[in-house]
């Protein structure tokens, strides 16, 4: 799965000298998750939503495209603040055109539940990566809701939400660990007749059921259960996103495993089911302190203060996966310079990410000289030293974010290639970490003959 982008395109390139240290203190941009849905329960809620803190990075931004494409007034102003101007779904216009989400598996599963509920024709697209992803662990269960959506023949975007309303309530036992299959099915659900109900595998984020009780919905709650009584309406309110404990865990493991480094990330969440990075960190001998922990619009918040060691290499408890699921390739890099073997298995869902996680990392590490072995569901990885060379990020983010932070304990310069979606989920990424300490430089290819620092 790739979003290489066509001959002749300009291609973001990061270069990081090796060594140097992470210190100071690093305010990572607003939780992704939360700020997709702050844009999509917003502007379907009755009344005014302020939202503080939303990721102006590519992927939000999509999804708050797609809600003024349908006719909701937003503002906004810099610093991540936004007004959504609700008025309910009846005032939700279909899009002129195709609604492009860009890189995002969230914006598209989580907007195709929620538009089919409400019975609001849409095509949903994106870009190549996005393209190939799975689509019919949603449109399954949706389709079973009695929705009218077309994919491609695999299964695959576009999807084309037809107008069928009202949908019937089920109760869906999930197969697989997924917030975004999760929240598709709740937010379909939020329109059906009856009262939907999922059962998850293992426990997910659970920004969906937080941020919908915000809004004033009834949402019950259990272990690995949500339900979701059809008819209910959101009311506007205050949403104050915090920083994104995944656009976190790339400071975090640099730091963590850089002896010398003493590093505060500020105002990070840490909501439960997102923590599952610092546990594995902890295992593996970090020493990451939560400091003033506070809760902000039903939402756990902390600093974080880790200061670097040298990590050793653990067996990763299957019941952490899916509590650091989008934490992998930063794992995989820890592993690479921790004493010692890192074995990751149940992790099965990270080859249908934005790439396929494991193979990208996999390939990447090997060029960095590291003793790795794929297997189906994560890795076998042995610590030892880190050389440098080129690697592909294949256009995901967090595997770009990852293969810098390397460079930390690397013995040469480490260049990463197609880094441009680092945008979707942590703009100025590279501006942030040189501030912090990792030698890093951002570039753009020279294929249309221009070629700029950045930082
Ligand atoms: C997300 C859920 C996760 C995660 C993604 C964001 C969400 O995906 O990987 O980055 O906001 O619900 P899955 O639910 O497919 O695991």
């Amino acid at each position: 799965m790739s979003t290489r982008q066509g001959s002749g395109e300009p291609q973001l390139i990061f270069n990081v000298a090796h060594g140097g240290k992470l210190e100071g203190t690093v305010k990572v941009p607003g939780d992704k998750s939360m700020s997709h849905r702050s844009i999509m329960f917003g502007g379907i809620a009755e009344g005014t939503t302020e939202i503080s803190g939303f990721l102006e990075g590519e992927d939000c931004l999509r999804t708050l495209d797609a809600f003024e494409a349908m006719g909701v007034r937003i503002e906004r102003s810099t610093g991540g603040q936004v007004t959504i101007h609700g008025q309910g779904t009846h005032a939700l216009t279909p899009a002129p055109q195709a609604i492009d989400l860009g890189n995002s598996g969230t914006g598209m599963r989580l907007m195709t539940g929620l538009l089919a509920g409400i019975g609001l024709p849409a095509t949903l697209t994106g870009d190549a990566s996005l393209s190939v992803r799975p689509m019919r662990r949603i449109t399954d269960p949706l389709a079973q809701m009695g929705a009218l959506i077309r994919a491609e023949e695999g299964g695959t975007p576009p999807l084309r939400i037809s107008a069928d309303q009202p949908l019937s309530a089920i109760d869906y036992v999930c197969p697989m660990a997924s917030a975004q299959v999760k929240s598709a099915v709740l937010l379909a659900g939020l329109h059906a007749r009856g009262t939907t109900r999922v059962t998850e595998p293992d426990i997910t984020r659970d920004h969906t059921e937080r941020m919908l009780q915000g809004f004033g919905v009834e949402v019950e709650t259990g272990h690995l259960t949500a339900a979701i009584k059809g008819g209910q309406t959101l009311q506007g309110t205050r949403i104050d996103v915090p920083g994104d404990i995944s656009s976190s865990a790339f400071f975090l493991v640099g730091a963590a495993m850089t002896p010398g480094s003493s590093l505060v990330l500020e105002n990070v969440g840490i909501n439960p089911t997102r923590t599952g990075v610092i546990d594995i960190l902890r295992l593996m001998g970090a020493d990451i302190q939560i400091q003033n922990s506070r809760e902000t619009g039903g939402e756990p918040v902390a600093d974080l203060l880790v200061t670097g060691t040298q990590l050793k290499g653990i067996e990763v408890p299957e019941s952490l996966v899916s509590l650091a699921i989008d934490e992998f390739p930063a794992i995989f890099v820890a592993a690479a310079c921790a004493t010692g073997t890192t074995v990751v298995t149940g992790a099965e869902e990270l080859r249908v990410k934005e790439t396929d996680r494991i193979a990208v990392m996999a390939d990447g590490l090997k060029i960095l000289g590291v003793d790795i072995v794929a297997t189906d569901d994560g890795a076998r990885i042995v610590g030892g030293p880190i050389q440098g060379g080129t690697v592909d990020s294949v256009g995901d983010h967090r595997t770009a974010m990852a293969f810098s932070m390397a460079a930390l304990r690397a013995t040469g310069t480490i260049t990463i290639i197609d880094c441009e979606n680092v945008n979707t989920s942590f703009p100025n990424y590279a501006g942030i970490a040189s501030a912090a300490g990792l030698r890093v430089t951002s570039t753009q290819s020279a294929a249309q003959g221009k070629t700029q620092g950045t930082s």
